[in-house]
């Protein structure tokens, strides 16, 4: 049986103290939860210390992107092997605001995707449309080429391994939730998508979570269906009290 996930996206907030004071309550507060992987993802300035945090733990640790090479002359970028060094299991990959803000394409978050793998760090690849995509009808299609594009050559374990999030652009920070079934649509296209890219078990297999605007008021509905595994959580992650109680839901 898969395990749901829920992940936490830090973005580009909290300072160390900041982020060691969250994970610190957070720790006490979800010690007992064996039903839900939980997941962090802190900015890179605050791994190191939240890692020193959780170890031991049953919270996790991922990032929030990576380069696609391992090292070298690339100033300012951070490689799959310094993001293992530092603790994470987990990478989110492709998140909508690095492909809107740093022109990240599919064939950009195909080659993290895989040096994510060489490191032995799980991707967690985004896709999601945006809202001038949806009005014109344009969801499947968009979706499609990300996750055909994004995991182009991979083998099936890795298909299998790998956590999607389908996180629709319009629904991000807006408050604005898909319905419970508007997710599940697309939750059960990208199933069908792996069906044929790969087989029946891998898509039954593969995690897909949902984010945007997920909060404690809407998590139960959302994890209804049948093929949302979990959360990717922007906003309702950077509190305790919220963070806990999505992660509690789960218990
Ligand atoms: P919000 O939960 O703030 O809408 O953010 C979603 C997100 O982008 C998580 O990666």
């Amino acid at each position: 049986m898969k395990k749901p996930l829920m992940a936490g996206n830090w973005k580009m907030n909290k300072t160390v103290s900041e982020s060691v004071e969250l994970i610190k309550i957070l720790k006490n507060m979800v010690h007992y939860v064996t039903n839900v992987e939980i997941l962090v993802c802190p900015a890179f300035t605050a791994l190191y210390a939240v890692n020193n945090e959780i170890k031991g733990s049953n919270i996790n640790l991922g990032s929030q992107n990576l380069f696609w090479e391992l090292k070298g002359a690339f100033t300012g970028e951070i490689s799959p092997t310094m993001i293992k060094d530092i603790g994470c299991s987990y990478a989110i990959i492709g998140h909508s605001e690095r492909r809107q803000y740093f022109v990240e394409t599919n064939e950009i978050v195909n080659r993290k995707t895989k040096a994510a793998f060489s490191t032995t760090i799980t991707p967690i690849v985004c896709v999601g449309e945006t809202l001038k995509e949806r009005e014109s009808n344009m969801t499947s299609k968009v979706i499609e080429k990300q996750i055909r594009e994004s995991l182009f050559g991979l083998t099936l374990g890795q298909a299998s391994s790998l956590v999607i999030a389908y996180e629709p652009v319009w629904a991000i920070g807006t408050g604005k939730t898909a319905s419970p079934d508007q997710a599940q649509q697309i939750h059960h296209f990208i199933r069908k998508i792996y069906e044929q890219m790969y087989s029946k078990d891998v898509a039954y297999e593969v995690r897909i979570l949902y984010g945007g605007s997920v909060s404690p008021d809407n998590i139960s509905d959302l994890m209804k269906k049948p093929d949302i595994d979990g959360g990717l959580v922007g906003g309702a992650s950077l509190e305790a009290e919220s963070f806990i109680k999505l992660i509690r839901f789960f218990e």
